[in-house]
Formats: structure tokens, C-alpha cells, sequence
């Protein structure tokens, strides 16, 4: 078994616990996120705001504080969104998170009931736009 897949159920553990933090007063839909790099959990949750357009994901909020930490390559990702499904990543996450996760690391979404699905990166967003396009 792989670190990553190792270590699937602390992921979602802290994303469930990012969640918790969630500052979603406009839709009330809480979710918290959670990347695997370097070895180290990050861990992210919904922050909207007032002017609605510019609130953040969660998925992007755990995103940008393994990149502030130094790390740009995620070995898994976890969510937990407060739908009774499990519920993916939106396109904008999907892209973003791809920037920095390969196509076979594990995507694990999951309710706050335990009801789980595990996809792939690139299961979730296949022909994804990447940096090669740019040279
Ligand atoms: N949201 C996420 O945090 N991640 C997603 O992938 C889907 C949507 C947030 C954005 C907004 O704060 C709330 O969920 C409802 O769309």
C-alpha cells in the first residue's frame, strides 16, 4: 500500500475537522478539505463573503497552504462537504488542485455521516490544462 493510501482516513479526519471551521454564513453548505504533500496534512475550509463572488473553496484554501508551506506536490486529497452525498470538487477546484496532483493520486470525498467515494485526479478532470500548453 502507498503512504498515501496509508494514511486516506487521517486525511478525511481533518478535513472533517476543517469543516468544522467553515465560515459559510450565504449558503450555509459547509466543506472542508484536506492535501497530503510532503508527508504533511493541509487542511482548508469554505471562507465566503459578503460581496458572494470572491468567497474561497475549500479545496483551494488547503491547496494554498501546502504551496505557502513549500510543498506543490499532493499525494491525496480529501473532502467533506455537508451534502448527504459525497460531493466532488467544483470545476474551479478541479482545475486548480490539478495544477499540483498527479493523475493517479487518490481524490477521497466524503459525508459527515462516513459514506465515501474515492476517485482520481484524473478520473475528475481528465485532459486537464497544464503548464506544458505554455512553452
Ligand atoms: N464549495 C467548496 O468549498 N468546495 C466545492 O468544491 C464546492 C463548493 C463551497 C463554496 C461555497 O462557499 C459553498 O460551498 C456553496 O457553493
Amino acid at each position: 500500500m502507498s503512504e498515501a493510501a496509508g494514511r486516506l482516513d487521517e486525511l478525511v479526519e481533518a478535513a472533517g475537522e476543517a469543516r468544522e471551521r467553515a465560515y459559510a454564513p450565504y449558503s450555509r453548505f459547509t466543506v472542508g478539505a484536506a492535501v497530503l504533500a510532503g508527508g504533511r496534512v493541509f487542511a482548508g475550509c469554505n471562507v465566503e463573503n459578503a460581496s458572494y463572488g470572491v468567497s474561497i473553496c475549500a479545496e483551494r484554501g488547503a491547496a494554498m497552504q501546502a504551496v505557502a508551506a513549500g510543498e506543490t506536490r499532493f499525494d491525496a486529497v480529501a473532502v467533506v462537504g455537508s451534502a448527504e452525498e459525497p460531493t466532488p470538487p467544483c470545476g474551479a477546484c478541479r482545475q486548480f488542485l490539478s495544477e499540483f496532483t498527479p493523475p493517479d493520486a487518490p481524490v477521497v470525498v466524503e459525508t459527515p455521516s462516513g459514506e465515501r467515494e474515492v476517485w482520481t485526479m484524473g478520473e475528475i478532470l481528465p485532459h486537464p490544462f497544464g503548464p506544458e500548453f505554455l512553452s
